[in-house]
């Protein structure tokens, strides 16, 4: 497929996404997140691929959604084409586990893309925020809803009203970031990262993302139900048996479902 907002290539098991807006530091219009999508979709519909990391560049993993795109807007043009939403969801059904890997600005939508992803890599440079409230509106994807539940309260209303940046380790503190790495190194750890995911059985990897998911879903008993009857079916796989046996006989396992 071609593309012209991102650039995709595969490391061994691994799927690479980087965006690649350089002169807008990587705004987010509707074409971008439409070929994020896409790559997405055909990831997940190739059986050589366990796991995908989505990048940006050393500047910025993405300064938002596209504000010249957005500026003339009316409330019917946004309300009508389902604006934001429409394409950003595809993100979500992913079933593959996604880690954003963030160095520079993840601002806005920036922040909000990183947080749609299973998990986030920080380069030390990196720098999180939601300023949307500087240009007259307030978050659309997800900050005034995922950053509450990642940081909690506090800290995600300081962020949403007074626009301020968190850096990289205010953001590990917080809960936002499972990692940070030296910038050089960021996009190397998260692909070594994805390679461990991709070398397990691709089924209970689906299964932990959606058990996990499902904390932010529902009630504890709910979601210790979905964990309970999840595990049990686990045992009907061979990747299971493969798994068990190899402990027992002191080997690697070699897991088939990848
Ligand atoms: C369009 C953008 C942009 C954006 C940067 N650029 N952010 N273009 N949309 N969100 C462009 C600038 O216009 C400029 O283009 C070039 O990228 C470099 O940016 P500078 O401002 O010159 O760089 P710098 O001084 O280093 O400042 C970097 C920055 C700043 C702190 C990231 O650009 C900034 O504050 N950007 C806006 C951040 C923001 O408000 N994001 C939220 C957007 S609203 P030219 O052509 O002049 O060189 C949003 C709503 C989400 O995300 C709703 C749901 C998704």
């Amino acid at each position: 497929m071609e593309y012209s907002n991102i650039i995709v290539e595969t490391r061994g098991r691994v799927g690479l996404i980087t965006l690649n807006r350089p002169k807008a530091m990587n705004a987010l219009n509707d074409q971008l997140i439409d070929e994020v999508g896409d790559a997405l979709d055909a990831f997940e519909k190739d059986e050589g691929i366990g796991a995908i990391v989505i990048t940006g560049s050393e500047k910025a993993f993405a300064a938002g959604a596209d504000i010249g795109a957005m500026a003339n807007y009316s409330h019917m043009d946004a309300y009508k084409g389902d604006y934001i939403t429409r394409n950003w969801e595809r993100l979500k059904s992913c079933r593959k586990p996604i880690i954003a890997a963030v160095a520079g600005f993840a601002l806005g939508g920036g922040c909000e893309l990183a947080m749609m992803c299973d998990m986030i890599f920080a380069a030390d440079t990196a720098k999180f925020g939601q300023p949307e409230v500087k240009l007259g509106i307030l978050p659309g994807a997800g900050g005034t809803q995922r950053l509450p539940r990642a940081i909690g309260k506090a800290k995600a209303m300081d962020m949403c009203l007074t626009a301020r940046m968190m850096d990289a380790a205010e953001a590990e503190r917080a809960g936002l970031v499972a990692r940070i790495v030296p910038a050089d190194r960021l996009v190397d750890e998260a692909i070594e990262a994805a390679a461990v995911i991709a070398g397990f059985s691709l089924p209970i990897i689906i299964m932990i993302k959606e058990s996990v998911n499902r904390a932010f879903e529902s009630p504890l008993s709910e979601g210790l139900l979905f964990e309970r009857r999840t595990f049990h079916s686990a045992f009907g796989l061979e990747d299971q048996k493969e798994g068990m046996a190899a402990f027992v006989e002191k080997r690697k396992p070699v897991f088939k479902h990848r």
